[in-house]
């Protein structure tokens, strides 16, 4: 089969490990709501598979796989509208991953910053999954022949791995089957940072809790999180050049942008010259009434756990509809006898 067109259709994921926190939500959550509203097909995913490349306790895991889908509902997205599913129920994503360890080359793995940020030193210690990881988010992408992903900046080089797994599948089989998917990386909250240090990316692995803003954290909590956010003393800038050498300024303030829906330079034209004593308040209060209501919906879910596994079963059901047929055709353009091999 030679397709030249492919039908515009979003995926992303998330990986269940607790602590889903506001780098998370403005990233990549908050935007996969807005894809929702377009009209495309949209599947989000809780990547399980990809979590225990480092270890996960059982019961933790299903308690974050289970958290995660409540998130995702409580923030927007809607079971009915988008596919909501968590990847080992939908078996072709490991399928496709093996046939992509296949076709990507060690030298690309070994240039992947963050293998090389969370296996550090340690590397021959580090589990092969969390070195073949960036060629299962590959799979998870081009088994739905995704043309769309909606992700963080951290994401971007793994994105542009998927690309040159397609392009190299494409090449050597001779087809064009996969089709070369666009990172979709806009907007303000593309790079959260801790609060407690704005030259570090806010990420539920920092031992400081302060650092990050959790969407299981309470109003008081996050009110209190940002008064405590590390700061500089000198006023907010009209502009954004004015944010250039202060980290903590331009981090606060573009939180402030991606929860507002507004633009760094908007936001600056309205707080510009205001003291921090003056901004972390308003931005508190921004940020309460943005995520309190999306904490308390996530813990009414959580007491309904048959229906969010219910919703994750169903999800799985009409992924299954995309990614067979997709992988049956995979294994028969390599070669592999099936029931669509002639
Ligand atoms: P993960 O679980 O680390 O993060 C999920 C999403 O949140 C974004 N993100 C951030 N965005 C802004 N500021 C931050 N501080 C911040 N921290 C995290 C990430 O960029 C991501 O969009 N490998 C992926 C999961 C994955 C995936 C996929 C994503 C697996 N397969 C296929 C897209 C498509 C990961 O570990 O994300």
């Amino acid at each position: 089969m030679s397709e030249t067109t492919f039908t515009p259709r979003v995926f992303s994921g998330i990986q269940p490990s607790g602590n889903l926190h506001l780098g998370n939500y403005l990233g990549a959550l908050k935007r996969f709501v807005d894809w929702q509203a377009k009209d495309v097909e949209t599947i989000y995913c809780m990547v399980d598979l990809h979590a225990i490349t480092v270890w996960q306790d059982p019961a933790d895991l299903k308690k974050s796989t289970r958290e995660l889908c409540a998130g995702f509902i409580a923030a927007g997205l809607d079971p009915e509208q988008s596919i909501l599913i968590n990847q080992s129920q939908v078996p072709e994503h490991a399928q496709l991953a093996w046939v992509f360890n296949c076709v990507a080359r060690m030298g690309w793995m070994q240039r992947m910053t963050q293998w090389k940020d969370k296996a550090g030193k340690n590397a021959q210690n580090a589990s092969l999954g969390l070195f073949a990881y960036p060629a299962l988010m590959a799979a998870d992408i081009l088994v739905y022949h995704a043309t769309h992903v909606p992700v963080g900046e951290d994401q971007k080089q793994h994105l542009e791995l998927t690309r040159d797994i397609a392009i190299k599948f494409n090449h050597d089989y001779g087809v064009n089957f996969f089709p070369e998917t666009e990172p979709v990386i806009e907007g303000a909250g593309t790079r959260v940072m801790s609060l407690r240090d704005g030259t570090k990316k806010m990420s539920k692995s920092d031992p400081s809790d302060a650092s990050r803003i959790n969407l299981t954290d309470d109003a008081d909590a996050i009110a209190k999180k940002i008064r405590k956010a590390k700061t500089d003393p000198d006023a907010l800038p009209s502009e954004a050049k004015g944010l250039e050498e202060r980290p903590e300024a331009r981090n606060l303030v573009n939180i402030y942008a991606a929860m507002a829906e507004q633009s760094v330079d908007q936001v600056l034209a309205d707080v510009g010259g205001k003291q921090f004593s003056e901004f972390k308040p308003m931005l508190a209060d921004l940020a309460v009434a943005k995520m309190a209501p999306i904490t308390t919906e996530m813990a009414r879910l959580m007491q309904h756990q048959d229906e969010i596994d219910k919703i994750l079963a169903r999800g799985a059901e009409r992924a299954r509809e995309i990614t067979a047929p997709i992988l049956r055709k995979t294994y028969d353009i390599i070669g592999m006898v099936g029931p669509s091999s002639l």
